[in-house]
């Protein structure tokens, strides 16, 4: 197969990373999208580091095996555990990794209060301190992990009544600083936005980087001369997962994502396998 037409491949510890695939797909219908949720080891943001940096170093081996000519860490946990090390460790892969959107929150933001939520995990890693240096100078940073949400996100609790009293529980306390932009810095997350719009009101501007990360991965495959070629969409996303297949089928059936055919992946002796 030539490079052009050789697939990409994302990954997240669940369906959160479907968010960031919608926005590939849109921007780009004619890339073959592989997909991998890694449901065996959910939720990352509780795990340390290390482990979560082991998963991801396996998953991309997994993926890279399958032919792709570019790995998005499709997830901010990860990206935060591992992003830097599987680019020295992979040095003529190509990687686009999931980094919190300060930037934009902070440019826009004219209460200069700018919110974040995230894992815990996301927030202890290098990358959180560098974007933090880089781009939160001028700005006061609510930081605020929220543990429990991705397993509700899982569960297909996206309008709770449960889900609504978590995320009340944290957005009020930043409302009440004056936050007027407010960072999803988790791939998860969008998949909650109408109740947190609901929550936050019209002052709030709510960023989700999915779209930034689908013109990022554009760019690169443009720079390098590999963005696929031809008229005809696409072939049909493939897509698998560690955990039931089940749980993750009905789930990708109610989110507003695109559909596809979920197979069972693997893990044996820390090395993941993709049938
Ligand atoms: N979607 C992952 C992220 O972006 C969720 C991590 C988790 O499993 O806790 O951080």
């Amino acid at each position: 197969m030539s490079t052009t037409q050789r697939p990409i491949g994302l990954f997240d510890s669940g369906i959160g990373g479907l968010s960031v695939l919608n926005a590939i797909q849109q921007a780009l219908p004619k890339e073959r999208l592989l997909y991998f949720g890694d449901n065996a080891h959910i939720p990352y943001g509780d795990r340390t580091l290390r482990e979560i940096r082991s998963f991801s170093a396996a998953i991309t081996r997994a993926l890279l095996g399958k032919g792709c000519k570019m790995i998005v860490i499709a997830c901010n946990t990860a990206s935060a555990a591992g992003l830097k090390v599987l680019r020295e460790a992979y040095p003529h892969t190509l990687f686009v990794g999931m980094e919190p959107a300060l930037k934009p929150a902070a440019e826009r933001s004219r209460s200069k209060v700018v919110g974040v939520i995230a894992t815990t995990a996301t927030f202890q890693g290098e990358l959180f301190a560098s974007v933090m240096e880089r781009f939160a100078r001028d700005v006061q940073v609510l930081e605020r992990p929220c543990p429990g949400l991705v397993k509700a996100i899982e569960a297909g609790e996206l309008e709770s009544a449960s889900t609504e009293v978590m995320l009340r529980g944290w957005l009020e306390p930043m409302l009440a600083q004056g936050m007027d932009q407010l960072v999803l810095a988790c791939t998860h997350y969008p998949f909650v936005r109408p109740l947190i719009e609901r929550i936050c009101g019209p002052i709030v501007q709510i960023i989700d980087p999915a779209p930034a990360v689908a013109k990022q991965v554009e760019r690169l495959l443009e720079q390098r001369g590999l963005l696929a070629s031809g008229t005809g969409p696409a072939t049909p996303i493939r897509g698998w997962t560690s955990g039931d297949i089940d749980t993750f089928t009905s789930l990708v059936e109610k989110l507003d994502t695109p559909k596809f055919e979920v197979q069972q992946a693997f893990w044996k002796d820390g090395e993941l396998s993709l049938p």
